[in-house]
């Protein structure tokens, strides 16, 4: 049978491209949650269109990285510097993303932003208009348009004013915050619309399909119905399509020869020690400031706990250019190096931070050694850290304690410690609860949490929005 062509829209691309010389490139995997659930996606015929992460602002240049993200399937959308700064920068990540997340912008650049603030959006629907010039280009009649998260909330517009058969569908990989929040932006309306255009809108849990529909109800005076969203007659489908990993590529990673020796070093290495884990892109809504003050209360609480039990806490750079993102760099090294200077001792520290992302199979074996998981995050769209740790854990059986702000907590909730990660005493008392858990209430957790995670996968996910998409389709002709 013929798989279904797809067409992957998404700012980011799977690889990011390094120059290594004028007509010379190298590419390395990219960080995060979308990419790693896309790369679990087989079963298509997919194409990815997106940004390599670099500015490329010669010819020579742009052929010769095309030629080697072809070989991936990749196709390139260039960005130069100055949209980047006002799209990438500005508009989606010092805008969208913390509004999205609830968290508003830092007092002091408030006003500053609100200035800056239609040129970014300007910048954000050229940039818009750029992607979808390259899919438009590269789309063929019954492939599958496939748009990715708050990075393109313009392009399903822009696609249908090119071609209204074109099937597009738009996923949300972060929240999608209460209508009251998202009143507030200048924009408003006009994402809502433009998003409108697809057929099918899909978001992570049922409460952001929700937030999605009364923004439109409130804001545009749509109707709202259990299908979706209906404006004079047409509907746009609104669901929900949680995502999931690709379980089984953790599980076989485990085997591999090189992750067991790694797996040895580590145990090894904190032998006699509890180890404790949080991976994380260095962003503001992971709550890692809370996570560490967290454990330096438990530290606090705990003496005879002192030398038995280490953080590890992986902070992948991300959006080093947006202030915010600077800021809390030197913020969460300023917590660690005092708390390390207030419980460590000649030859141990209680937290091991670092800042630089760690290859598949290191983190595979880090996830393996763990007894638990620390997720804190403020807001998340769902977090697939939580899932990669539940894959990992099925010989240790640790604990996970989870912020019940993360889009995870509907569906490990019944096996996760779930918490507030605003409640420093409450997360501290977890992690004592955590670290004393008896086998037998492990297991159950455990068990619990993998079965959700190796039968929700990433294709799963993808498979469903698809079909869907496809019978959104077939409906709308029908009503015709
Ligand atoms: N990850 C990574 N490099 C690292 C550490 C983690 O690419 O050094 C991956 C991790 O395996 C996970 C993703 O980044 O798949 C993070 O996804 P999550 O949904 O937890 O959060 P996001 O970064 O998308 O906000
Ligand atoms: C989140 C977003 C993704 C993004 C990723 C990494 O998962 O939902 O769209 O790709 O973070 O961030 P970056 O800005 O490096 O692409």
């Amino acid at each position: 049978p013929l798989k279904q062509r797809l067409l992957v829209v998404a700012n980011r691309l799977p690889v990011s491209a390094v120059r290594r010389g004028e007509d010379s490139w190298s590419l390395e995997i990219s960080a995060g949650g979308l990419v790693s659930a896309l790369l679990g996606v087989k079963e298509f015929e997919a194409k990815w269109i997106g940004w390599a992460g670099v500015n490329v602002p010669d010819e020579i240049g742009q052929n010769a990285l095309s030629k080697a993200l072809a070989e991936k399937r990749c196709i390139p959308v260039f960005l130069d510097e100055e949209i980047v700064h006002q799209y990438y920068n500005g508009y989606c990540n010092n805008i969208l993303w913390p509004l999205f997340h609830y968290l508003g912008l830092p007092q002091e650049d408030r006003l500053a932003t609100t200035r800056s603030f239609q040129s970014q959006f300007d910048a954000y629907k050229k940039a818009n208009q750029m992607f979808a010039d390259v899919v438009n280009e590269h789309y063929e009649e019954g492939d599958v348009v496939w748009c990715h998260d708050y990075h393109l909330m313009f392009l399903p517009k822009c696609l249908k004013e090119y071609n209204i058969k074109m099937k597009v569908g738009w996923f949300l990989h972060t929240p999608f915050p209460s209508s009251e929040i998202h009143r507030t932006l200048p924009s408003r309306s006009e994402l809502l619309r433009s998003v409108l255009a697809a057929d099918l809108v899909g978001f992570h849990t049922y409460d952001y399909a929700r937030h999605f529909v009364s923004a439109c109800t409130r804001i545009l005076g749509l109707e709202g119905t259990p299908e979706g969203v209906e404006d004079q007659g047409k509907l746009t489908r609104v669901a929900a399509f949680p995502i999931g990993i690709d379980s089984e590529r953790f599980i076989r990673a485990l085997e591999v020869p090189k992750v067991q020796d790694h797996i040895k070093e580590l145990k090894e290495r904190f032998s006699g020690r509890k180890v404790m884990l949080g991976v994380d892109r260095l962003d503001m809504i992971k709550g890692i400031p809370q996570k560490i003050l967290a454990f330096e209360k438990f530290l606090e609480e705990n003496p005879s706990w002192h030398d038995k039990v280490v953080l590890l806490q992986i902070a992948v750079p991300t959006r080093t250019d947006v202030p915010e993102y600077q800021k809390l760099t030197s913020q969460v090294h300023e917590i660690v190096g005092r708390i390390n200077g207030r419980f460590g001792t000649l030859t141990a520290v209680p937290i091991h931070h670092l800042d630089r992302s760690l290859d598949f199979h290191a983190l595979c074996a880090l996830y393996a050694v763990t007894d638990v998981a620390l997720v804190t995050s403020l807001r998340d769209g769902m977090n697939l850290v939580s899932y990669e740790f539940v894959a990992c854990q099925d010989s240790k059986k640790g604990v996970l304690i989870l912020s019940e702000f993360a889009g995870a907590a509907q569906s490990l909730g019944a096996g996760a410690i779930l918490v507030n990660p605003w409640n420093i005493t409450e997360v501290a008392s977890s992690i004592g609860y955590a670290l004393n858990m008896p086998p037998e209430e492990r297991e159950k957790r455990h068990h619990h949490n993998f079965m959700h995670v190796t039968t929700h996968t990433a294709q799963d996910w993808a498979e469903t929005f698809v079909s869907e998409l496809n019978d959104t389709i077939v409906e709308a002709q029908l009503r015709m």
